[in-house]
Protein backbone atom coordinates (compact mmCIF):
# COMPACT_ATOMS: atom_id res chain seq x y z
CA UNK A 1 0.00 0.00 0.00
CA UNK A 2 0.88 3.28 -0.90
CA UNK A 3 1.39 5.42 2.08
CA UNK A 4 3.86 8.71 1.12
CA UNK A 5 4.57 9.83 -1.94
CA UNK A 6 6.76 12.86 -3.08
CA UNK A 7 9.09 13.59 -6.09
CA UNK A 8 11.71 15.55 -7.45
CA UNK A 9 9.84 18.74 -9.41
CA UNK A 10 13.23 18.77 -11.69
CA UNK A 11 12.58 15.61 -12.15
CA UNK A 12 8.98 15.78 -12.98
CA UNK A 13 8.71 19.03 -14.94
CA UNK A 14 12.09 17.62 -17.08
CA UNK A 15 10.45 14.23 -17.86
CA UNK A 16 7.16 16.08 -19.21
CA UNK A 17 8.92 18.94 -21.06
CA UNK A 18 10.68 16.11 -22.53
CA UNK A 19 7.67 13.74 -23.52
CA UNK A 20 6.07 17.04 -25.22
CA UNK A 21 9.28 17.22 -27.65
CA UNK A 22 9.84 12.84 -27.99
CA UNK A 23 7.35 12.84 -30.89
CA UNK A 24 10.20 13.78 -33.45
CA UNK A 25 14.18 14.02 -34.22
CA UNK A 26 13.29 17.23 -35.55
CA UNK A 27 11.72 18.29 -31.70
CA UNK A 28 14.03 16.20 -29.79
CA UNK A 29 15.44 18.22 -26.57
CA UNK A 30 14.17 21.66 -27.84
CA UNK A 31 12.44 23.07 -24.88
CA UNK A 32 15.67 21.27 -22.71
CA UNK A 33 18.38 22.92 -24.48
CA UNK A 34 15.99 26.14 -24.66
CA UNK A 35 15.81 25.94 -20.93
CA UNK A 36 19.47 25.27 -20.67
CA UNK A 37 20.38 28.42 -22.34
CA UNK A 38 17.54 30.46 -20.04
CA UNK A 39 19.05 28.73 -16.97
CA UNK A 40 22.95 29.82 -18.03
CA UNK A 41 21.18 33.34 -19.43
CA UNK A 42 19.78 33.81 -16.04
CA UNK A 43 22.62 33.31 -13.83
CA UNK A 44 24.99 35.43 -15.73
CA UNK A 45 22.51 38.28 -15.04
CA UNK A 46 21.80 37.41 -11.77
CA UNK A 47 18.60 36.64 -11.53
CA UNK A 48 17.41 36.00 -7.99
CA UNK A 49 16.69 32.05 -7.41
CA UNK A 50 13.07 32.34 -7.37
CA UNK A 51 13.47 34.79 -10.93
CA UNK A 52 15.83 31.78 -12.66
CA UNK A 53 13.54 29.17 -11.31
CA UNK A 54 10.51 31.00 -13.27
CA UNK A 55 11.94 31.22 -16.43
CA UNK A 56 13.34 27.91 -16.00
CA UNK A 57 9.83 26.23 -15.85
CA UNK A 58 8.79 28.76 -18.20
CA UNK A 59 11.56 27.85 -21.12
CA UNK A 60 10.92 23.80 -20.45
CA UNK A 61 7.47 24.59 -21.04
CA UNK A 62 7.22 27.14 -23.34
CA UNK A 63 5.69 25.48 -26.29
CA UNK A 64 2.80 24.09 -24.25
CA UNK A 65 0.00 25.97 -25.88
CA UNK A 66 1.39 24.23 -29.53
CA UNK A 67 -1.29 21.42 -30.14
CA UNK A 68 0.06 19.16 -32.52
CA UNK A 69 3.47 17.77 -33.32
CA UNK A 70 2.43 19.45 -37.04
CA UNK A 71 2.32 22.78 -35.16
CA UNK A 72 5.78 22.23 -33.13
CA UNK A 73 7.56 21.04 -35.25
CA UNK A 74 6.56 24.08 -37.87
CA UNK A 75 7.04 26.44 -34.98
CA UNK A 76 10.93 25.30 -34.41
CA UNK A 77 11.53 25.46 -38.05
CA UNK A 78 10.18 28.87 -38.41
CA UNK A 79 11.79 31.62 -39.44
CA UNK A 80 8.80 33.96 -39.77
CA UNK A 81 8.05 34.90 -35.85
CA UNK A 82 3.66 34.82 -36.74
CA UNK A 83 2.65 32.17 -34.72
CA UNK A 84 1.39 33.90 -31.74
CA UNK A 85 -1.42 31.77 -30.67
CA UNK A 86 0.16 29.07 -29.17
CA UNK A 87 1.94 31.61 -26.97
CA UNK A 88 -1.74 32.81 -25.80
CA UNK A 89 -2.80 29.50 -25.04
CA UNK A 90 0.77 28.35 -22.88
CA UNK A 91 -0.62 31.52 -20.80
CA UNK A 92 -3.71 30.56 -20.79
CA UNK A 93 -3.10 26.36 -19.65
CA UNK A 94 0.27 27.54 -17.46
CA UNK A 95 -2.20 29.84 -14.97
CA UNK A 96 -4.66 27.17 -14.53
CA UNK A 97 -2.21 26.11 -11.94
CA UNK A 98 -1.63 28.86 -9.23
CA UNK A 99 2.38 28.44 -8.91
CA UNK A 100 2.97 28.55 -12.14
CA UNK A 101 1.50 31.68 -12.85
CA UNK A 102 4.73 34.28 -13.40
CA UNK A 103 6.20 31.32 -15.37
CA UNK A 104 2.97 31.83 -17.42
CA UNK A 105 3.39 35.53 -18.49
CA UNK A 106 6.84 35.16 -19.32
CA UNK A 107 5.73 31.96 -21.95
CA UNK A 108 2.74 34.67 -23.20
CA UNK A 109 5.73 37.00 -24.32
CA UNK A 110 7.95 34.46 -25.32
CA UNK A 111 8.07 35.78 -29.18
CA UNK A 112 7.67 38.92 -28.42
CA UNK A 113 10.84 40.89 -30.17
CA UNK A 114 12.35 43.49 -27.90
CA UNK A 115 11.10 46.58 -30.38
CA UNK A 116 7.51 45.72 -29.61
CA UNK A 117 8.67 46.06 -25.62
CA UNK A 118 10.02 49.34 -26.49
CA UNK A 119 7.13 50.41 -28.36
CA UNK A 120 5.54 50.12 -25.57
CA UNK A 121 8.17 52.03 -23.61
CA UNK A 122 8.83 49.33 -21.16
CA UNK A 123 12.22 48.80 -19.48
CA UNK A 124 14.27 45.68 -19.84
CA UNK A 125 14.30 45.97 -15.99
CA UNK A 126 10.85 44.64 -16.26
CA UNK A 127 10.89 41.21 -14.69
CA UNK A 128 8.48 39.68 -17.00
CA UNK A 129 10.72 41.85 -20.11
CA UNK A 130 14.24 40.71 -19.04
CA UNK A 131 12.77 37.11 -18.44
CA UNK A 132 10.70 36.46 -22.10
CA UNK A 133 13.48 38.25 -23.60
CA UNK A 134 15.92 36.03 -22.18
CA UNK A 135 13.43 33.00 -23.09
CA UNK A 136 13.12 34.77 -26.93
CA UNK A 137 16.58 34.67 -27.72
CA UNK A 138 17.39 31.20 -26.02
CA UNK A 139 14.19 29.83 -28.21
CA UNK A 140 15.86 31.35 -31.28
CA UNK A 141 19.71 30.36 -30.81
CA UNK A 142 18.15 26.44 -30.84
CA UNK A 143 15.78 26.88 -33.82
CA UNK A 144 19.11 28.08 -35.45
CA UNK A 145 21.24 24.81 -34.73
CA UNK A 146 20.90 22.86 -37.21
CA UNK A 147 21.26 18.98 -36.11
CA UNK A 148 23.23 17.42 -39.02
CA UNK A 149 26.05 19.85 -38.52
CA UNK A 150 28.63 19.76 -35.83
CA UNK A 151 27.91 22.17 -32.84
CA UNK A 152 31.01 24.14 -33.64
CA UNK A 153 31.54 23.70 -37.21
CA UNK A 154 27.86 26.33 -36.53
CA UNK A 155 27.57 28.22 -33.42
CA UNK A 156 30.03 31.98 -34.99
CA UNK A 157 27.30 31.57 -37.97
CA UNK A 158 24.37 31.56 -35.29
CA UNK A 159 26.32 34.41 -33.28
CA UNK A 160 26.22 36.43 -36.27
CA UNK A 161 22.69 36.31 -36.70
CA UNK A 162 22.15 36.97 -32.86
CA UNK A 163 24.58 40.14 -33.15
CA UNK A 164 22.39 41.13 -36.31
CA UNK A 165 19.24 41.37 -34.69
CA UNK A 166 21.01 42.95 -31.21
CA UNK A 167 18.47 45.76 -30.94
CA UNK A 168 15.41 45.27 -32.58
CA UNK A 169 14.70 41.40 -31.76
CA UNK A 170 16.78 41.48 -28.65
CA UNK A 171 17.52 44.16 -26.27
CA UNK A 172 21.02 44.76 -26.46
CA UNK A 173 22.30 43.70 -23.22
CA UNK A 174 20.40 40.18 -23.46
CA UNK A 175 22.43 40.15 -26.73
CA UNK A 176 25.96 40.28 -24.57
CA UNK A 177 24.80 38.27 -21.60
CA UNK A 178 24.71 36.01 -24.27
CA UNK A 179 27.79 37.01 -25.81
CA UNK A 180 29.45 35.98 -22.15
CA UNK A 181 27.98 32.85 -21.73
CA UNK A 182 29.02 31.00 -24.97
CA UNK A 183 32.50 32.04 -24.86
CA UNK A 184 33.59 28.73 -23.62
CA UNK A 185 32.96 25.77 -26.66
CA UNK A 186 31.70 23.98 -23.07
CA UNK A 187 28.78 25.88 -23.56
CA UNK A 188 27.53 24.88 -26.64
CA UNK A 189 28.82 21.13 -26.55
CA UNK A 190 26.67 20.75 -23.29
CA UNK A 191 23.45 22.35 -25.23
CA UNK A 192 23.43 19.58 -27.36
CA UNK A 193 24.55 16.43 -25.19
CA UNK A 194 22.67 13.93 -25.29
CA UNK A 195 23.32 13.35 -21.61
CA UNK A 196 21.45 17.10 -21.18
CA UNK A 197 18.65 16.01 -18.83
CA UNK A 198 20.72 14.67 -16.96
CA UNK A 199 22.62 17.54 -16.26
CA UNK A 200 19.59 19.61 -15.50
CA UNK A 201 18.53 17.40 -13.04
CA UNK A 202 21.79 17.53 -11.33
CA UNK A 203 23.28 20.85 -11.38
CA UNK A 204 19.47 22.81 -12.18
CA UNK A 205 17.92 24.78 -10.15
CA UNK A 206 15.26 22.19 -8.76
CA UNK A 207 17.49 19.43 -7.76
CA UNK A 208 16.78 19.64 -4.01
CA UNK A 209 13.24 20.53 -4.54
CA UNK A 210 10.39 17.58 -3.21
CA UNK A 211 6.65 18.04 -4.11
CA UNK A 212 3.64 16.24 -2.41
CA UNK A 213 0.60 14.37 -4.08
CA UNK A 214 -1.37 17.87 -4.04
CA UNK A 215 1.14 19.63 -6.28
CA UNK A 216 1.67 16.41 -8.58
CA UNK A 217 -2.28 15.94 -8.61
CA UNK A 218 -2.12 19.95 -9.97
CA UNK A 219 0.72 19.33 -12.49
CA UNK A 220 -0.95 16.43 -13.57
CA UNK A 221 -4.70 18.39 -14.07
CA UNK A 222 -2.57 20.75 -16.64
CA UNK A 223 -0.81 18.17 -18.26
CA UNK A 224 -3.89 16.25 -18.88
CA UNK A 225 -5.47 19.24 -20.23
CA UNK A 226 -2.76 19.85 -22.78
CA UNK A 227 -2.81 16.17 -24.16
CA UNK A 228 -7.19 16.46 -24.45
CA UNK A 229 -7.06 20.01 -25.80
CA UNK A 230 -5.15 18.68 -28.83
CA UNK A 231 -7.82 17.49 -30.30
CA UNK A 232 -11.23 18.80 -29.64
CA UNK A 233 -12.68 15.60 -30.46
CA UNK A 234 -11.14 14.04 -27.43
CA UNK A 235 -11.72 17.25 -25.51
CA UNK A 236 -12.44 15.68 -22.55
CA UNK A 237 -11.13 11.99 -22.54
CA UNK A 238 -8.64 11.84 -19.97
CA UNK A 239 -10.63 13.76 -17.46
CA UNK A 240 -13.21 11.43 -17.96
CA UNK A 241 -11.15 8.38 -17.36
CA UNK A 242 -9.42 9.94 -14.14
CA UNK A 243 -12.93 10.76 -13.21
CA UNK A 244 -14.25 7.06 -13.92
CA UNK A 245 -10.84 5.24 -12.54
CA UNK A 246 -11.06 7.21 -8.91
CA UNK A 247 -14.72 6.74 -8.59
CA UNK A 248 -13.85 3.08 -9.30
CA UNK A 249 -11.35 2.51 -7.08
CA UNK A 250 -12.84 4.29 -4.27
CA UNK A 251 -16.04 2.12 -4.83
CA UNK A 252 -13.13 -0.93 -4.52
CA UNK A 253 -11.72 0.44 -0.93
CA UNK A 254 -8.71 2.07 -1.91
CA UNK A 255 -7.40 4.59 0.19
CA UNK A 256 -8.22 8.08 0.41
CA UNK A 257 -4.18 8.77 -0.80
CA UNK A 258 -4.55 5.82 -3.41
CA UNK A 259 -7.67 7.06 -4.94
CA UNK A 260 -5.84 10.67 -5.21
CA UNK A 261 -2.68 8.94 -7.15
CA UNK A 262 -5.46 6.88 -9.65
CA UNK A 263 -7.02 10.14 -10.34
CA UNK A 264 -3.12 11.54 -11.39
CA UNK A 265 -2.89 7.87 -13.08
CA UNK A 266 -6.21 8.44 -15.03
CA UNK A 267 -4.97 12.35 -16.09
CA UNK A 268 -1.73 11.22 -17.65
CA UNK A 269 -2.45 7.99 -18.82
CA UNK A 270 -2.57 9.07 -22.79
CA UNK A 271 0.19 11.35 -22.25
CA UNK A 272 2.70 9.03 -25.01
CA UNK A 273 -0.16 10.74 -27.44
CA UNK A 274 1.86 13.35 -27.39
CA UNK A 275 4.26 11.43 -29.31
CA UNK A 276 1.35 10.47 -32.01
CA UNK A 277 0.87 12.97 -35.07
CA UNK A 278 -2.31 14.28 -35.05
CA UNK A 279 -2.84 13.33 -38.75
CA UNK A 280 -3.21 9.49 -37.15
CA UNK A 281 -5.15 10.69 -33.64
CA UNK A 282 -7.89 12.62 -35.55
CA UNK A 283 -8.17 10.32 -38.54
CA UNK A 284 -12.13 9.47 -38.40
CA UNK A 285 -12.36 5.79 -38.72
CA UNK A 286 -10.42 3.09 -39.31
CA UNK A 287 -6.72 3.02 -38.68
CA UNK A 288 -4.33 1.32 -40.88
CA UNK A 289 -2.10 -1.25 -40.23
CA UNK A 290 0.95 0.99 -40.06
CA UNK A 291 -0.77 3.58 -37.89
CA UNK A 292 -2.10 1.04 -35.50
CA UNK A 293 1.39 0.58 -35.25
CA UNK A 294 2.32 3.66 -34.83
CA UNK A 295 -0.95 4.25 -31.97
CA UNK A 296 1.02 1.09 -30.03
CA UNK A 297 3.71 2.80 -29.05
CA UNK A 298 1.77 5.54 -26.75
CA UNK A 299 1.12 3.61 -23.45
CA UNK A 300 5.00 2.69 -24.00
CA UNK A 301 5.75 5.92 -23.72
CA UNK A 302 3.32 6.64 -21.02
CA UNK A 303 5.38 4.08 -18.83
CA UNK A 304 8.67 5.78 -19.54
CA UNK A 305 7.70 9.15 -18.77
CA UNK A 306 6.21 8.44 -15.68
CA UNK A 307 9.00 6.25 -14.80
CA UNK A 308 11.81 8.88 -15.48
CA UNK A 309 10.20 10.79 -13.18
CA UNK A 310 11.60 8.11 -10.11
CA UNK A 311 9.40 7.41 -6.86
CA UNK A 312 6.22 6.74 -8.80
CA UNK A 313 5.92 3.28 -10.40
CA UNK A 314 3.12 2.22 -9.40
CA UNK A 315 1.43 5.38 -11.04
CA UNK A 316 3.31 4.95 -13.60
CA UNK A 317 1.87 1.10 -14.41
CA UNK A 318 -1.80 1.91 -13.15
CA UNK A 319 -1.74 4.69 -16.46
CA UNK A 320 0.57 2.83 -19.04
CA UNK A 321 -1.12 -1.12 -18.90
CA UNK A 322 -4.67 0.67 -19.97
CA UNK A 323 -4.59 -1.02 -23.41
CA UNK A 324 -3.27 -4.52 -21.79
CA UNK A 325 -5.52 -7.42 -21.18
CA UNK A 326 -5.30 -10.30 -18.49
CA UNK A 327 -4.85 -12.88 -21.00
CA UNK A 328 -1.73 -11.61 -22.45
CA UNK A 329 -3.77 -9.95 -25.91
CA UNK A 330 -3.03 -6.24 -25.03
CA UNK A 331 -0.25 -3.83 -25.96
CA UNK A 332 2.47 -2.91 -26.13
CA UNK A 333 4.04 -4.98 -23.09
CA UNK A 334 1.78 -8.06 -23.29
CA UNK A 335 1.10 -8.09 -19.86
CA UNK A 336 -0.32 -11.54 -18.30
CA UNK A 337 -2.76 -11.70 -15.33
CA UNK A 338 -0.05 -11.65 -12.96
CA UNK A 339 1.49 -8.29 -13.99
CA UNK A 340 -1.80 -6.80 -13.71
CA UNK A 341 -2.54 -5.18 -10.39
CA UNK A 342 -6.33 -3.78 -9.23
CA UNK A 343 -5.58 -0.89 -9.79
CA UNK A 344 -4.46 -1.33 -13.52
CA UNK A 345 -7.12 -3.53 -14.43
CA UNK A 346 -9.49 -0.45 -12.82
CA UNK A 347 -7.79 1.70 -15.28
CA UNK A 348 -7.98 -1.14 -18.22
CA UNK A 349 -12.17 -0.74 -17.52
CA UNK A 350 -12.37 2.52 -16.61
CA UNK A 351 -10.38 3.52 -20.14
CA UNK A 352 -12.63 1.62 -22.16
CA UNK A 353 -15.65 2.96 -20.50
CA UNK A 354 -15.22 6.22 -21.08
CA UNK A 355 -13.89 5.82 -24.82
CA UNK A 356 -17.32 4.06 -25.61
CA UNK A 357 -19.70 6.46 -23.38
CA UNK A 358 -18.40 9.32 -25.16
CA UNK A 359 -19.20 11.12 -28.61
CA UNK A 360 -16.75 10.83 -31.22
CA UNK A 361 -16.31 11.91 -34.35
CA UNK A 362 -17.50 9.22 -36.37
CA UNK A 363 -20.00 7.79 -34.23
CA UNK A 364 -22.19 8.45 -31.07
CA UNK A 365 -21.67 7.33 -27.34
CA UNK A 366 -22.76 4.02 -26.98
CA UNK A 367 -25.86 3.77 -24.59
CA UNK A 368 -25.89 1.78 -20.84
CA UNK A 369 -27.34 -1.90 -22.31
CA UNK A 370 -24.44 -1.59 -24.64
CA UNK A 371 -21.70 -0.50 -22.87
CA UNK A 372 -22.77 -3.39 -20.30
CA UNK A 373 -23.06 -5.69 -23.31
CA UNK A 374 -19.42 -4.78 -24.38
CA UNK A 375 -17.94 -5.28 -21.04
CA UNK A 376 -19.79 -8.48 -20.70
CA UNK A 377 -17.98 -10.16 -23.74
CA UNK A 378 -14.58 -8.80 -22.60
CA UNK A 379 -15.52 -10.42 -19.02
CA UNK A 380 -16.94 -13.65 -21.11
CA UNK A 381 -12.69 -13.33 -22.89
CA UNK A 382 -11.10 -13.26 -19.76
CA UNK A 383 -9.44 -10.05 -20.37
CA UNK A 384 -10.90 -7.61 -18.37
CA UNK A 385 -11.67 -8.17 -14.47
CA UNK A 386 -14.87 -8.96 -14.10
CA UNK A 387 -15.01 -7.76 -10.57
CA UNK A 388 -14.38 -4.37 -11.73
CA UNK A 389 -16.80 -4.74 -14.55
CA UNK A 390 -19.28 -5.96 -12.14
CA UNK A 391 -18.32 -2.68 -9.59
CA UNK A 392 -18.86 -0.74 -13.05
CA UNK A 393 -22.15 -2.18 -13.31
CA UNK A 394 -23.64 -2.45 -10.30
CA UNK A 395 -22.69 1.43 -9.31
CA UNK A 396 -23.01 2.64 -13.32
CA UNK A 397 -25.43 5.87 -12.74
CA UNK A 398 -23.17 7.00 -9.78
CA UNK A 399 -20.19 6.58 -12.09
CA UNK A 400 -21.66 7.44 -15.35
CA UNK A 401 -23.31 11.22 -13.73
CA UNK A 402 -19.89 11.46 -11.84
CA UNK A 403 -17.67 11.41 -15.29
CA UNK A 404 -20.14 13.47 -16.88
CA UNK A 405 -20.21 16.09 -14.40
CA UNK A 406 -15.96 15.95 -14.71
CA UNK A 407 -16.24 15.83 -18.40
CA UNK A 408 -18.74 19.08 -18.47
CA UNK A 409 -16.08 20.98 -16.69
CA UNK A 410 -13.50 20.46 -18.54
CA UNK A 411 -15.75 20.85 -21.77
CA UNK A 412 -16.76 24.80 -20.43
CA UNK A 413 -12.62 25.27 -19.60
CA UNK A 414 -12.37 24.56 -23.36
CA UNK A 415 -14.42 26.25 -24.53
CA UNK A 416 -14.51 29.39 -22.99
CA UNK A 417 -10.50 29.64 -22.61
CA UNK A 418 -9.32 27.81 -25.50
CA UNK A 419 -11.43 27.24 -28.29
CA UNK A 420 -12.27 30.67 -28.60
CA UNK A 421 -8.53 31.14 -29.90
CA UNK A 422 -10.11 30.79 -32.89
CA UNK A 423 -8.00 28.87 -35.60
CA UNK A 424 -6.81 26.98 -33.35
CA UNK A 425 -7.07 23.80 -35.50
CA UNK A 426 -7.00 25.42 -38.56
CA UNK A 427 -2.76 25.42 -37.53
CA UNK A 428 -2.84 22.14 -37.47
CA UNK A 429 -1.32 20.36 -40.76
CA UNK A 430 -3.38 17.10 -41.19
FE1 LIG B 1 7.31 29.38 -29.32
FE1 LIG C 1 10.20 26.94 -29.01
FE1 LIG D 1 -4.76 5.04 -24.63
Amino acid sequence: MLRFVRVNLGNLVLSLSDAMDLASPLLSQHQQRTAFIAWELGKDARLSEERLERTFIAALLHDIGASSLEEKVSLRNSEVEVLGHHCERGDVLLNSVPWLKDSAKIVRFHHKGWNAWNDLSESIETPVVLESQILNLSDFVERQIDRSQYILHQHEGILTRIKSRSGSMFHPDVVDLFFAVSGREEFWLDLVSPRLYSLLLHNGPFRKTEIDLSEISSISELFRNIIDFRSRFTATHSSGVAAAASMLSRIFGFTEMETKLMEVAGDLHDIGKLAIPNSILDKPGKLTKEEMAVIKSHTYYTYSVINTIGGIKQIAEWAAYHHEKLDGSGYPFHCSADDLSTGSRIMMVADIFTAIAEDRPYRQGMPREGIIKVFNQFSDRQQLDPKIINLLIENYDEIYSYVNEKQAIARDFYEKQFAFLGDVMKLEVR
